[in-house]
């Protein structure tokens, strides 16, 4: 737990969902999805699972690595889960999952993931703490909070650059 977090109401973050079908306009040329799309629904979907997490307004601040594994299909039920992993100061780590399922076929599989950066601030635009504290209710919990505060040190040395 960061020292700064330590005062505030602790909450175990919940995990969102959010699910769409995938149009014909979303799709390419081979009637994939548009890898564009998919990010614009992780972005959302991570600002759904910040907002309910920590009820401030918020800015998405940065993206590590997203890995598109398989691709979504024009027909496709996608979902999106993103959940709140890591909390510093005033920036929140969200890690997003996109699952990709033919209705017809049942053969939901995780099709691309990402983890995303958020940050609170004031009515302004400036940066402000974020007034929650994570609780950490399981291993996997513990082992994501890890995951975010590694992306938190890469950020921190990016920025120094
Ligand atoms: C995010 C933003 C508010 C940070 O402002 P800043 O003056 O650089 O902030 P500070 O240097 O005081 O840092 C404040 C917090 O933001 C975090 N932060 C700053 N830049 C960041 C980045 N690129 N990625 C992730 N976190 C970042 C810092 O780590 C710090 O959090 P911490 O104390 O918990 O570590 C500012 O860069 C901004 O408004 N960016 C545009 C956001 C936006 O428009 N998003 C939509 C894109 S279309």
């Amino acid at each position: 737990m960061e020292e700064d977090q330590q005062n505030y109401p602790g909450l175990v973050a919940p995990e969102i969902r959010m699910a769409d079908l995938v149009l014909p306009n979303q799709t390419n040329y081979y009637r994939t999805m548009f890898g564009g799309d998919a990010m614009a629904m992780m972005d959302k979907a991570a600002a759904i699972a910040t907002l309910l997490f920590c009820r401030q307004p918020i800015v998405t601040a940065s993206t590590e690595h997203i890995d598109f594994r398989q691709p979504v299909h024009e027909g496709d039920i996608i979902e999106a889960l993103a959940r709140v992993i890591y909390v510093s100061r005033s920036m929140l780590v969200v890690r997003v999952h996109i699952y990709g399922e033919n209705p017809m076929q049942s053969n939901r599989r995780l099709c691309t993931t990402g983890h995303f950066s958020l940050v609170a601030v004031t009515p302004e635009g400036k940066a402000m703490p974020v007034k929650t504290k994570l609780l950490l209710e399981d291993e996997q919990a513990r082992e994501e909070w890890e995951v975010g505060r590694k992306i938190h040190e890469v950020i921190q040395a990016r920025r120094k650059r």
